[in-house]
C-alpha cells in the first residue's frame, strides 16, 4: 500500500461581500502580503504534496499573486473554476483534479479567508487523523456562555455549552468520501456537515483563535494583529 498523500484545496472565489473593500476579500493586504498568500506560504511549507486553488473563471487578481511568489512554483495550481457558493467552487475544484488524486488521498479543505493558520496547526491535524476512518476538522470549544434570542431580541433559552464548538477549516478528509459527500448534501456551509449527511462522525480537533475567518470590517484589525505577532 502506498503512503498517504495530502492535498490541500483553497476555495477563493468567493467576493467578500461582507467585508466590502472594493476588491475579493481573499485579495486584500494583511501584515504585508495579500491573504490568500498568507495561507499559500503556510500550506507550501507543510508536508502537503500540492495546494489546488479554486478561483472564479472572471479571477484578475490570482495571476500577479502567483507571479510575485515563484518559491510557491510547483507546489500550487490554479483552477478557474469557482460556482455560486461555497460548496460549488470546493466540488467543482474536486471533480476538476479526479485524474490527479486517490480516493484515499486525504484533502485539507481550508478557506482562503483564514490567513491565520500555521503549519503546526495543519501539522497536528494531520496527526491526530492520519488512520482515522472518517476523518475530520479543526475547530475552538465555545467558551461565552451561550443565549438563544427570541423575536423580540430577549433571551428564550441558555444553551449548556460544554459541548458546543465553532467549526474551522481545515477540514480534512479522504478524497473519494469528500466528493460523495458534497455530491449529495445540498447548501452546506461546510465539508463536515456533508459528511455527516452520511451518517458519520467527523472528529473535532481543537484549532486556534488566530485560524478564524476574516468575514467583517471589524476583524481586520485582528487579523493584522495575529499575523504580526
Ligand atoms: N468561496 C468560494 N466560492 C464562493 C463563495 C465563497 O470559493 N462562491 C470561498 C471564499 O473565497 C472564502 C470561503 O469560501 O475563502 C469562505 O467564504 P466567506 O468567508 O463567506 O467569503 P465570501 O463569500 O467571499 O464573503 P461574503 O460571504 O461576505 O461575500
Ligand atoms: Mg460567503
Amino acid at each position: 500500500m502506498n503512503p498517504p498523500r495530502y492535498f490541500g484545496l483553497i476555495p477563493a472565489a468567493g467576493i467578500g461581500a461582507r467585508l466590502g473593500v472594493g476588491i475579493p476579500k481573499q485579495y486584500m493586504p494583511l501584515a504585508g502580503k495579500p491573504m490568500l498568500a498568507h495561507v499559500l506560504d503556510t500550506f507550501a511549507a507543510a508536508v502537503i504534496a500540492h495546494t489546488f486553488v479554486v478561483v472564479s473563471a472572471e479571477d484578475g487578481y490570482i495571476h500577479d499573486l502567483v507571479a510575485a511568489a515563484p518559491h510557491w512554483s510547483g507546489r500550487i495550481t490554479i483552477l478557474f473554476r469557482g460556482g455560486e457558493n461555497r460548496h460549488a467552487s470546493v466540488l467543482n475544484g474536486l471533480q476538476a483534479i479526479r485524474a490527479q488524486l486517490g480516493d484515499d488521498d486525504w484533502m485539507l479543505v481550508h478557506d482562503a479567508a483564514r490567513p491565520g493558520l500555521t503549519g503546526v496547526l495543519i501539522e497536528n491535524l494531520i496527526r491526530v487523523l492520519q488512520n482515522d476512518d472518517v476523518g475530520g476538522l479543526l475547530a475552538l470549544p465555545m467558551v461565552d456562555t451561550l443565549k438563544r434570542s427570541d423575536q423580540n431580541g430577549r433571551v428564550a433559552q441558555t444553551v449548556e455549552r460544554s459541548a458546543l464548538w465553532a467549526a474551522q477549516t481545515p477540514q480534512m478528509f479522504r478524497y473519494g468520501l469528500l466528493v460523495q459527500a458534497l455530491t449529495q448534501a445540498t447548501a452546506l456551509t461546510d465539508e463536515a456537515g456533508a459528511i455527516e449527511m452520511l451518517g458519520l462522525q467527523p472528529r473535532l480537533i481543537e484549532g486556534s483563535p488566530r485560524n478564524f475567518k476574516v468575514t467583517l470590517p471589524h476583524d481586520v484589525a485582528l487579523a493584522e494583529m495575529f499575523l504580526r505577532s
